[in-house]
């Protein structure tokens, strides 16, 4: 086994200190805190609550002070710039700020968005109502269905009436759907025809380093809670060339230059997108989340300990008759997270439930992506996903467990 110590890490966990037998196997949906994280939003309302970026007493600056921190770290992770990174609510809101902000005013009648048929409803729901209000078409980069890849679109695919590609750097279902370097040239096939790209990172960005400079994308959205943050806390990444292109997603207090009766001034990025009081606590506690990754993660191990939990897994799996698992189990068992699975004759839903009375949580259901789940005529499939505290010891247990669940339904 490569060594990584997911079981030192766990420690940091109060969950796991509180629940002793809890085998927490539903990262792709929500990862448990740190105490670092924990403890970060808690010192934020004992010892400095206040607004930022208005106030300027000491409380004032000091909470300022502490949010800007966390958007530098942030910003640094992803080798941004800071103005380049907003606080949204999480990944959902970060696409309907994009479709809002962006696509509703570019985006007319014959063009097209290109999105892929793996996605979750977050970075399809506002292209298809975008597409819908507008006249615009959407155009699908397919999934191949024997090999869970993106297939590679013919060469006429590509055409200037192509405005936006927004695309998941990884399934929240099948895992990975890029093969090497593939993801990278859907975006440069993108730029060369005019068109802006759009990255979901939710399911990548807690698992890989992301460098956006380098990735040459420009918008990406992901979601803190994914990351060991805490929930209603994400970010956009909107490039700096394109500041002046975005309207404010939302206008109100906070983000104005100047206002008259008759007109209004916006601040600067990141200010003009953020109005409103801004979700502190949480935007501090991704800060803590970020921080914690930095300086206890090391990715390139990190990947391989998933991969190799995924590994056994899969390999557990498919002993049980008739399993079947959905995505690329070559590349799952290379560097993958999650695994999703059904049997013919047990229901997800009945699997999960029975698993969550064993102390084991999993989720199962058609995952948030309805289109894709009925593309594969899925009804629904039961998903295990891992992060860094997960240990070979939950993937025996789990194994074990679901060997009991099975064995109860089929008796
Ligand atoms: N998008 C999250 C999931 O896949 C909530 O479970």
């Amino acid at each position: 086994m490569v060594k990584f110590d997911a079981k030192l890490l766990k420690k940091d966990f109060p969950i796991f200190q509180n629940k002793k037998n809890l085998v927490y196997l539903d990262n792709a949906a929500t990862t448990q805190k740190p105490r670092s994280v924990i403890q970060s939003m808690v010192d934020f309302y004992e010892n400095y609550n206040s607004n930022v970026h208005r106030s300027i007493h000491e409380l004032g600056e000091t909470s300022t002070c502490f949010f800007e921190n966390s958007r530098e770290i942030i910003a640094k992770f992803l080798n941004a710039e800071n103005e380049e990174i907003i606080f949204t609510s999480g990944t959902t809101e970060g696409v309907n700020f994009i479709a809002d902000a962006w696509a509703r005013q570019n985006i007319e009648k014959n063009d097209y968005i290109v999105t892929t048929q793996v996605e979750h409803h977050a970075n399809f729901l506002p292209w298809l109502r975008i597409c819908k209000n507008s006249g615009a078409k959407l155009k699908f980069l397919e999934l191949d269905k024997d090999t869970f890849f993106i297939k590679l679109p013919e060469a006429n695919f590509w055409s200037d009436k192509i405005k936006l590609v927004s695309i998941s750097a990884s399934s929240n279902v099948l895992g990975e759907i890029w093969k090497e370097n593939q993801l990278e040239n859907i975006i440069s096939a993108a730029h060369d025809i005019g068109a802006l790209v759009l990255l979901d990172a939710s399911q990548l960005a807690p698992y890989k380093k992301i460098d956006v400079k380098k990735l040459n994308i420009d918008f990406l959205v992901l979601s803190g809670h994914k990351m060991l943050g805490p929930t209603g806390i994400g970010i956009l990444y909107i490039n700096k060339s394109l500041h002046n292109k975005v309207e404010p997603y939302k206008v109100g207090g906070s983000m104005v230059q100047a206002a008259s009766f008759n007109d209004v001034i916006w601040k600067e990025a990141p200010y003009k997108f953020e109005a409103g009081t801004p979700a502190i606590s949480q935007a501090i506690g991704l800060g803590a989340a970020v921080k914690y990754l930095n300086e206890n993660v090391d990715f390139k191990e990190f990947e391989k300990h998933t991969a190799y939990l995924s590994s056994m897994l899969i390999d557990g799996l498919l002993k049980i008759k008739d399993m079947k698992i959905w995505g690329n189990i070559e590349q799952i068992k290379k560097s993958g997270h999650l695994v999703s699975f059904s049997l013919p004759d047990i229901h997800a839903h009945d699997i999960s439930g029975f698993l969550g009375g064993l102390n084991i949580s999993v989720r199962s259901g058609h995952h948030c992506a309805q289109p894709l789940a009925n593309m594969l005529n899925l009804q629904s499939s039961v998903r295990a996903s891992f992060y860094i505290y997960n240990t070979v010891q939950d993937v025996e247990i789990f194994l074990d467990k679901l060997n009991e669940t099975v064995n109860f339904f089929r008796k």
